[in-house]
């Protein structure tokens, strides 16, 4: 199959090299990170047969330590309870996380003495009398829905109490369990840092306890955590088998995790112009004011971002300290639930003055808790929030807009969610912003320094040009 697919690009005669699922998982956070020696723990649903496997990286060696096998699966666990609450498996992982600050951790022991046998280092056994994966297409079964006393959550539902509980419930256990892990892999290999991988090291709250707790002085995440990055890792697990020195950078190599396509100038205005759209040149400082002003801004700058997160490329930017700013952009553009609270960003060197501790977060993988009580639109209830700090070596045209913010404001928090609307990927063509901003109520759109009014767009072409090919 690879060599018929790989035969489009007449590249079917060339060798072909095999990497496994967690080699590359391990790869992808080692390789980049800045770590001249780090223990690298992957935690994921299953690639081959691995779900959990630890190892260790020196230079541009890279040595497994530990293996868990499937079934048994951190990720598949959490994606059993994402299930049971309703939500979908292998994407909606994460509003499970989002909803757990809003339960108690009731069914912790329940989940414990059941479910999951965790041994002291971290190692885990799945009761299979509970789940169904193994032999059909759903993850649970009945025996799982009468433990907890309740059926699964029919999706879109209203989500009540129990189902909270129940979310807060797992991700505690989660975290136990990466926790002992992360103990366990210290004493196994006393180094001072650790790097993560896997669908599961997405789970920004569990990072956010790992920094915490300082087991390792220093956790670096690869920013595509999820299986994308597996072809990223696999071709740096392919590069240091020859005969390279590794390269290792002071923050780390992902380049701002900025390596996807780009569109120019020339390009962007090209494009403007063949829609009939009116546009204009704006500066950051002009943006700044109509953020400043309540509006709400597609910002679509240079190359997009490689993973999971719009780091500043692909984005969606209002002004934070609005009151009812998330209810405004979960309506209005967002369409998605609204217990989610969006990621603020900040600049890098103000991170101290408004978050509790002072740390490097250019790719929003740790969790951390705000220190003042003026921005709303950004803060969970329990006071955590999915930070992004933003440099100017990492993502230039976010620093200077926020910088323009700050000299207008005298703050330097905005929020940052990413370019789409519920259910789509994040827009990547200037056509599929475009596309996005004429079917939301998006005010205006930044294109690599051209702006476009809403109140500019006709009618015509917001339903015909846009709805129109299907
Ligand atoms: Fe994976």
């Amino acid at each position: 199959m690879l060599r018929k697919h790989l035969s489009e690009f007449s590249l079917d005669k060339s060798t072909l090299y095999f990497s496994e699922h967690h080699l590359s998982h391990a790869a992808s956070a080692f390789y980049p990170s800045p770590f001249k020696k780090a223990a690298v723990l992957c935690l994921d649903g299953v690639g081959e047969w691995a779900t959990s496997t630890t190892w260790l990286g020196d230079g541009k060696d890279l040595k497994a330590i530990s293996q868990i096998n499937y079934p048994h699966s951190l990720g598949l666990l959490y994606s059993a309870f994402t299930y049971y609450c309703g939500f979908k498996v292998n994407s909606g992982e994460y509003k499970l996380m989002g909803l757990a600050p809003l339960g108690k951790p009731k069914y912790v022991d329940l989940i414990m003495e059941n479910l999951v046998d965790v041994k002291e280092d971290g190692s885990f056994y799945l009761n299979l009398t509970y789940f169904n994966y193994t032999r059909g297409l759903t993850m649970i079964n009945e025996e799982f829905e009468n433990l907890f006393g309740h059926p699964k959550r029919t999706p879109e539902s209203l989500i009540d109490q129990f189902y909270k509980d129940v979310a807060a419930s797992i991700q505690h256990v989660t975290e136990t369990i990466i926790l002992k892990m992360v103990k366990y892999l210290k004493e196994v290999t006393q180094v001072d840092n650790l790097c993560m991988a896997g669908g599961v090291a997405l789970n920004c709250v569990v990072n956010g306890k790992i920094r915490e707790t300082k087991i390792f002085k220093s956790v670096w995440v690869q920013p595509a955590a999820g299986d994308a990055g597996g072809a990223l890792g696999a071709a740096l697990a392919l590069y240091y088998n020859g005969d390279v020195t590794r390269k290792i950078e002071e923050k780390d190599s992902m380049k701002g995790a900025l390596l996807g396509p780009m569109a120019s100038r020339s390009e962007t205005e090209n494009i403007l112009s063949n829609e009939n759209i009116k546009y204009k040149n704006c500066s950051y400082c002009e943006l700044a004011s109509l953020i400043e002003q309540g509006s709400v801004v597609g910002f679509y700058t240079g190359r997009m971002e490689f993973g999971p997160r719009a780091l500043g490329s692909r984005s969606i930017i209002a002004n934070a300290k609005i009151p009812d700013i998330q209810k405004i952009i979960n309506l209005k553009i967002k369409k998605r639930e609204s217990f989610r609270p969006f990621a603020p960003i900040v600049l890098a060197e103000d991170y101290h003055r408004y978050f509790v501790s002072n740390y490097d977060a250019p790719y929003m993988q740790f969790t951390d808790y705000i220190q003042s009580d003026q921005f709303p639109g950004v803060t969970h209830v329990d006071g955590s929030c999915r930070v992004q700090s933003v440099s100017k070596e990492k993502s230039p045209e976010f620093y200077q807009l926020l910088n323009e913010y700050k000299k207008l404001t005298g703050e330097s928090v905005l929020i940052n969610t990413s370019f789409n609307v519920r259910g789509e990927p994040i827009v990547c063509s200037v056509k599929d912003a475009i596309s996005c901003f004429m079917r939301t109520d998006l005010d205006y759109i930044f294109l690599n320094g051209f702006l476009v009014d809403k109140k500019d767009c006709s009618e015509l072409q917001v339903d015909e040009v846009y709805f129109g090919a299907d």
